[in-house]
């Protein structure tokens, strides 16, 4: 098969660009980067011509609400624009477990993105297949970077159950070349293990010596993104459970964080 690999220079989108090229797939490995603009439209005619499918791996980096609906709303309707026109039979979006309930999203900007996103592929009419998941261990250094200041690490309260970047990756490559969905299907998937990031953050820091290229030594957790995200709200119920532990995980991590 032939997919279309939007973000595929990203955390996730190059882990199912292996995936798929491992397993005998013709990958259309798109970004900015390689000259395709999922925001302006730019170049996606041309990616999606003669592909069976289009993996939407996109990301923004803000908390921003404005700029979060912004980019995810854009970047989905273009993707829906041009995969119509296309013929594309299959459309996938890697979204977040729990971002899309307005009692999670509500102090969470980047998730009201997120739950923009969903809404406009699930509207879309075509076969759309939306995988939730949990936080990846590969998030926590990305947040400690973003929330430190010195020595001291403020994270937000958040009960999780993280997985690994490239059990998901499978799933989703897993997905893209099955049958695709006859409406919009909903798959999930998260890891075994129910922890908080600040518990995560200190078990990466105790086996590395580092944490997002930092050794912080007051590291805390405050439930500034509200109190569904502090009490289980990106846990999803009906799931997909993976084995990886974070312990397993960090034995597999080549370098140091
Ligand atoms: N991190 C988690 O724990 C987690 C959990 C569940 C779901 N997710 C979701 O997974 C998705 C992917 O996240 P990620 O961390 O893998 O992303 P990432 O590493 O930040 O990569 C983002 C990718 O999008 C591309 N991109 C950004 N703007 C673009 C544009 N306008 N047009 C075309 N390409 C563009 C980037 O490449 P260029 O810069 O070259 O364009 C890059 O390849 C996100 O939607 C995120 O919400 C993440």
């Amino acid at each position: 098969m032939k997919i279309v690999v939007l973000g595929a220079t990203g955390t996730i989108g190059a882990k199912i660009t292996e995936h798929l090229q491992t397993t005998g797939h013709e990958v259309v490995q798109a970004s900015r980067s390689r000259g395709v603009d999922a925001a302006t439209g730019e170049g996606l005619h041309d990616a999606f011509t003669g592909a069976n499918a289009v993996i939407d791996c996109l990301n923004i980096e803000t908390l921003s609400e404005k700029k979060a609906v912004r980019f995810f709303s854009k970047t989905s309707h273009n993707v829906v624009r041009v995969a119509r026109r296309t013929g594309l039979t299959h459309v996938l979006c890697v979204g977040i477990a729990g971002a899309a309930d307005p009692k999670v999203n509500a102090a969470n900007g980047y998730y009201k993105g997120k739950a923009v996103q969903e809404k406009i592929y699930q509207a879309s009419g075509l076969p759309v297949t939306v995988i939730h998941s949990t936080q990846w261990f590969e998030l926590i250094d990305n947040l400690v970077r973003r929330a430190s200041v010195g020595p001291v690490t403020l994270l937000p309260t958040m009960r999780m159950a993280p997985v690994a970047a490239d059990s998901v990756a499978r799933l989703v490559a897993d997905c893209a070349v099955a049958d695709p969905p006859s409406g919009v299907q909903r798959v999930a998937i998260r890891g075994p293990e129910i922890t908080t990031g600040v518990d995560m953050a200190q078990a990466i820091l105790a086996a590395h010596g580092r944490v997002g290229g930092r050794r912080p030594r007051i590291l805390k957790q405050v439930p500034f993104l509200g109190k569904a995200t502090a009490t289980g709200g990106l846990i999803p119920q009906d799931t997909i459970v993976d084995d990886i532990t974070l312990e397993a995980w960090l034995g597999m991590a080549s370098s140091p964080t």
